[in-house]
């Protein structure tokens, strides 16, 4: 017997306001095609002007808890994965928390930018098999648009904004691979990368500053690492590449994503893809994808799901989990 944080529910939100690539042909030089044809993004969402982080990430939390059947109450800890929390601080997290009603139990926010939710995913893993807490609300929640140069066509036409989240539980299960729940995980990250992916500004240079990223040297390194990252983890749980029912990777390119499936030696069809819809929503993009995927039907309990997230750092990582 072996505990398992097993996944009870799941759930996303986009904001309202839908900008298709078509928008930024009247301010930049740039185009539908060129979008489409480089990154696979076709439309993304972006937060009303009032709307914040930690409003995106409490409704996706409010979904998942309705999905799950249970309400604040049951619930030990909440993570937020984000690099655009509402304030410096407190954590998002903990105005989820408040929002939420939940007067117990602990939240805070992790920071690993787009491979957020993977780190924040292998953090729970760690509080629930430790005895820290038995059920945990993970969630990714991004408004990316706030730290967009609106004149830099080779960054601004790629994010978009989201939520989404995942109740995490306690179960007992055999300790084989056929048991539900997070199976293995594999973080890594070099800091050595800074310069290929960051935003000039923070706290403590008293600035919000602009995401900025040399986009094919990021590419260079993804779909190497991704591969690697997701088949260290797989080895680790016991499993290959042919057990994978569905990859459910960070959705920043659909090149990526393609090259990804095909170095792993699995077809297209074992991918959920929702870049076209989301652009690339850095930590959200996981939890919105899991959450999509089960919508549209494609992912069903017991099917074996492996994770895979890149992004400023580098940081990466991917988490094996069945469903
Ligand atoms: O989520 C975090 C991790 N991030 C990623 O995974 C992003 C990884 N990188 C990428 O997705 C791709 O590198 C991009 C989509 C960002 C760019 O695609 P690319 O095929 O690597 O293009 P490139 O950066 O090499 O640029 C090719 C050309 C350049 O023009 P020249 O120098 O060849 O004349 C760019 O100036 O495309 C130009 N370009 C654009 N043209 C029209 C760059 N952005 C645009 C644009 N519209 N929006």
């Amino acid at each position: 017997m072996a505990g398992r944080s097993v996944v009870v529910g799941v759930g996303h939100y986009l904001p309202e306001r839908v900008v298709p690539n078509s928008e930024f042909e009247k301010t930049l030089d740039t185009s539908d095609e060129w979008i489409k044809t480089r990154s696979g993004i076709e439309r993304r969402h972006f937060a009303a002007e009032d709307e914040t982080t930690s409003d995106l990430a409490t409704n996706a939390a409010e979904a998942a808890l309705a999905d799950a059947g249970l309400t604040a109450d049951d619930i030990d800890a909440i993570i937020v994965a984000t690099s655009t929390a509402d304030l410096t601080f407190p954590s998002a997290a903990t105005m989820v928390q408040a929002r939420l009603g939940m007067t117990k139990g602990f939240a805070f926010d992790v920071q690993a930018v787009c491979a957020g939710f993977v780190f924040a995913l292998s953090n729970a893993n760690a509080l629930i098999l430790s005895g820290q807490a038995k059920r945990v609300l993970v969630i990714g929640a991004e408004t990316f648009s706030r730290i967009m140069d609106w004149t830099d066509r080779s960054t601004c036409v790629l994010f978009g904004d989201g939520a989404g989240a995942l109740v995490l539980e306690l179960q007992e299960g055999e300790g084989t691979s056929d048991d539900r729940g997070i199976l293995a995980t594999d973080l890594n990250s070099d800091g050595r990368y800074k310069d290929l992916l960051y935003v000039d500004g923070g706290v403590s240079t008293q600035s919000t500053g602009h995401l900025r990223m040399q986009g094919n040297q990021v590419f260079r390194h993804a779909v190497e690492k991704l591969t690697k990252t997701a088949e260290t983890a797989l080895g680790t749980a016991g499993l290959g590449n042919s057990d994978v029912d569905w990859i459910v990777p960070h959705q920043a390119n659909i090149r990526i994503i393609q090259g990804t499936a095909k170095k792993m030696g699995l077809p297209m069809e074992n991918v959920v893809v929702t870049v076209q819809d989301h652009g690339n929503t850095s930590a959200a993009s996981i939890p919105l994808a899991l959450s999509v995927g089960k919508q549209r039907g494609q992912i069903k309990q017991g099917d074996l799901i492996v994770t895979e997230a890149i992004g400023g750092g580098l940081a990466w990582g991917a988490v094996v989990l069945r469903w």
